[in-house]
């Protein structure tokens, strides 16, 4: 596992978008698994400055997305699929054809979950994955729990979960309380990893996530068993290491 320590987010956003856009100067139709919250939107704006720049373009790139809300739609503006729309992929050249969000409004959520596994399967697998993580340590929306869920599934999410997503909410009510998210299998199968995390409130997870014993109770803790992945933190979320 590498570790990169950053002065801030701003710079933790700069170096991920360099290790994505790399990939991509190196395979142009390459895979990528993006996630979503406030910790990655620096790296996206770098990104398409990089695009702007001519730098790197994402004809050929194809996208999935980690996770999404159960029971909210595509146009809902709180919908992980507008937020990669409104961060992303409306500056750059990616065909819609490429894009790929779990569709939390699905009529047969289980049958949904099946197919999107299989198109990640189909794509060739994911080259590169963006991680941001829990305060409870959850990658993508897998919840501490018992087991390891292995595949795309439906999750019912922690009150914690709840509390620190309702920021992006106007009240906590409205912040769903399920989502359809990738499972451990399908994140480790990734051949690279990339988990980003800044502030206080993510040290804990950071610790157990490098130290700890690897346990379902800290779902990240998994990434110790990858062989290729490489943790970008600012100093408050590296400051238990
Ligand atoms: C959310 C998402 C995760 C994200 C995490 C951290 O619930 N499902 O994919 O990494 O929580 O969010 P933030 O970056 O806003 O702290």
């Amino acid at each position: 596992m590498r570790i990169i320590i950053v002065n801030n987010k701003e710079e933790m956003g700069k170096k991920a978008a360099s290790l994505v856009s790399s990939q991509i100067i190196l395979k142009p139709d390459s895979v990528l698994g993006l996630a979503t919250g406030g910790t990655p939107l620096d790296m996206y704006k770098e990104l398409i400055r990089l695009y702007n720049e001519k730098e790197i373009d994402f004809k050929l790139v194809k996208t999935f997305n980690l996770d999404e809300y159960f029971g909210i739609g595509k146009e809902n503006d709180q919908s992980y699929y507008y937020y990669m729309v409104n961060n992303l992929f409306k500056f750059i050249d990616i065909p819609e054809k490429n894009i790929n969000i779990p569709d939390g409004s699905a009529k047969d959520i289980v049958e949904e979950c099946v197919r999107y596994e299989k198109s990640i399967k189909q794509a060739g697998g994911i080259d590169i994955q963006v991680l941001g993580i829990g305060t409870n340590g959850h990658i993508g929306f897998n919840e501490p729990d018992v087991n390891f869920e292995a595949q795309t599934h439906l999750v019912k999410l922690e009150e914690s979960t709840i509390q620190a997503n309702s920021i992006y909410f106007k009240t906590i009510e409205e912040v769903p309380t399920t989502a359809v998210s990738m499972g451990i299998k399908t994140i480790m199968n990734s051949r690279k990893i990339v988990l980003l995390a800044n502030g206080i409130s993510k040290a804990e997870a950071i610790y157990g996530l490098v130290n700890g014993k690897i346990n379902p109770n800290l779902p990240a803790s998994i990434l110790q068993l990858h062989p290729d992945v490489t943790l970008i933190l600012d100093k408050d979320a590296a400051s238990k290491l």
